[in-house]
């Protein structure tokens, strides 16, 4: 019997958007970038560390839309995520399946219809440029997960999208990047330097040393098997990474609105439910966040 494949509707096809868009269509999946852009850029070029590669991604305005949308995938930076679902509204119900694709948490709470079911994707790949041009810097492993049971078409995408993994609860995995990005992705934007200060300074080390325990205390609270030590497994990707520039950083040396809000600010929202501090989180939300 032949597999009945997706047809995704894609909000950001920036980096991030594009790659997966490009696994997807490997797979024989179907996307189409929802754009407000009237005159987006359809043709993409994908250059690999081994190849180059064309893309031709079709693009709808919110106005050509009709009907109900099956499948939605998310990946615009998190400040603009209520922007970006702006371009579907009505065309979203609790049948549609969405895939989010971003860093930090929360960024949809409250912006889709009750019950819609949403698969969450975590990445440790890396890709940078500007649209119609992205650099896959590094493919690495990517989870899906978030419902119960995983999508019939994940076997058949494992096929062509490199090292794809399911994990059934996925918010340690989540959790793990969550604190890798809220530790080194403040401190290189704060301190405009590569990932590698964080194990060269030791005053930068010992900030990444206060923030890790900070959101070990808070993520036993959430959950008491969460396994903690968390300043060694970030060293780890400051040091593998060490000589990348941060997302944040990025954004902040182009005055750009960063995803703090998404990242640490999602850590101290969970405090303050739990009546838990974070005041080296705090400090730097504050220090990062424009007056
Ligand atoms: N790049 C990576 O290596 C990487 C790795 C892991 C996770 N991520 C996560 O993936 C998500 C997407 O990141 P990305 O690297 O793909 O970002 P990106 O290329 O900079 O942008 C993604 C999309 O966000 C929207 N956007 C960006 N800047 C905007 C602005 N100033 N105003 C309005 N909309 C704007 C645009 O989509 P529209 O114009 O369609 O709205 C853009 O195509 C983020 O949450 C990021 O943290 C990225």
């Amino acid at each position: 019997m032949t597999e009945s494949l997706p047809h995704w509707y894609l909000l950001g096809a920036g980096n991030m958007g594009t790659l997966a868009a490009w696994y997807l269509t490997r797979a024989g999946h179907t996307v189409s970038v929802v754009t407000d852009n009237p005159a987006p850029p359809s043709h993409k070029q994908l250059i690999f560390a081994d190849r180059s590669a064309s893309l031709t991604l079709p693009c709808v305005s919110p106005a050509q839309l009709s009907g109900s949308i099956a499948h939605l995938l998310v990946a615009s930076k998190t400040p603009y995520t209520e922007a970006a679902l702006r371009r579907v509204d009505g065309h979203l119900n609790s049948t549609t399946q969405v895939l989010r694709f971003q860093n930090g948490m929360g960024a949809l709470d409250g912006l889709l219809p009750p019950g819609t079911p949403v698969l969450e994707a975590i990445t440790t790949s890396a890709v940078k440029g500007q649209s119609p041009q992205h650099t896959i810097v590094a493919e690495n492993t990517t989870w899906l997960g978030g419902t119960q049971q995983p999508p019939a078409w994940l076997a058949s995408l494992q096929r062509h999208w490199p090292d794809l993994h399911w994990e059934t609860d996925i918010r340690f995995v989540q959790w793990k990047k969550l604190v890798a990005n809220a530790v080194i992705n403040p401190l290189t934007a704060l301190h405009d330097v590569p990932n590698g200060a964080l194990v060269d300074d030791p005053a930068l080390q010992q900030a990444a040393r206060a923030l890790c325990a900070e959101a070990d205390t808070l993520l036993t609270a959430l959950d008491s098997r969460w396994p903690g030590h968390s300043f060694s497994a970030v060293l780890q990707v400051a040091r593998a990474t060490a000589g990348n520039t941060s997302s944040m950083r990025a954004d902040r040396q182009r005055g750009a609105t960063t995803e703090i809000e998404a990242i640490n600010g999602w850590l101290l929202r969970q405090a303050q439910r739990h009546g838990l501090d974070l005041p080296t989180h705090r400090r730097l939300v504050k220090a990062l966040t424009p007056t």
